[in-house]
């Protein structure tokens, strides 16, 4: 079955927000696969994201990022998991983001939009890769 990856961001996690959003990725059918908390090294973030290192605001997502605990997850679901898990997840902005999204439930900002999810097939590979090398 196709899978892909989430991660709840350290607000989110400090929060103690963690629970229900993995009761909402349960209630929607994504099978819990792997799930691992830990807390980036700088140089594993800069890895992970690295799509936005020329972007003004890596820094600032460097900063955030390695600031505290995240909890990473392969998730299954059968059909077009990638697109399935962005929908529900909502706009990267949690001020666009539709009601009912986890990101319109529990996003505070741009930066701290309480999760990532993949955005295509292959960041999902590339992504559990880096977060569950062991695997
Ligand atoms: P995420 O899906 O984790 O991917 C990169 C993250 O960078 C994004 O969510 C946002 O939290 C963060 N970010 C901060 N500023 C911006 C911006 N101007 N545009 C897009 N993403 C941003």
């Amino acid at each position: 079955m196709p899978s892909t990856f989430l991660m709840i961001k350290p607000e989110a996690v400090k929060a103690g927000l963690q629970g229900q959003i993995i009761d909402i990725l349960l209630k929607n059918r994504f099978a819990l696969r792997k799930m691992k908390l830990f807390r980036f090294e700088r140089e594993k973030a800069g890895e992970f994201y690295g799509i936005h290192k020329d972007k003004p605001f890596f820094a600032d997502l460097m900063e955030y990022i390695t600031s505290g605990d995240v909890i990473g997850m392969e998730l299954e679901k059968d059909g077009d998991v990638v697109t399935l898990l962005r929908e529900l997840v909502g706009a990267t902005d949690p001020a666009d983001a539709r009601p009912g999204t986890i990101r319109y439930m529990y996003g505070r900002s741009l930066q701290a939009n309480a999760v990532h999810a993949s955005d295509s097939p292959e960041s999902a590979e590339k992504e559990l890769a880096i977060i569950f090398p062991e695997e």
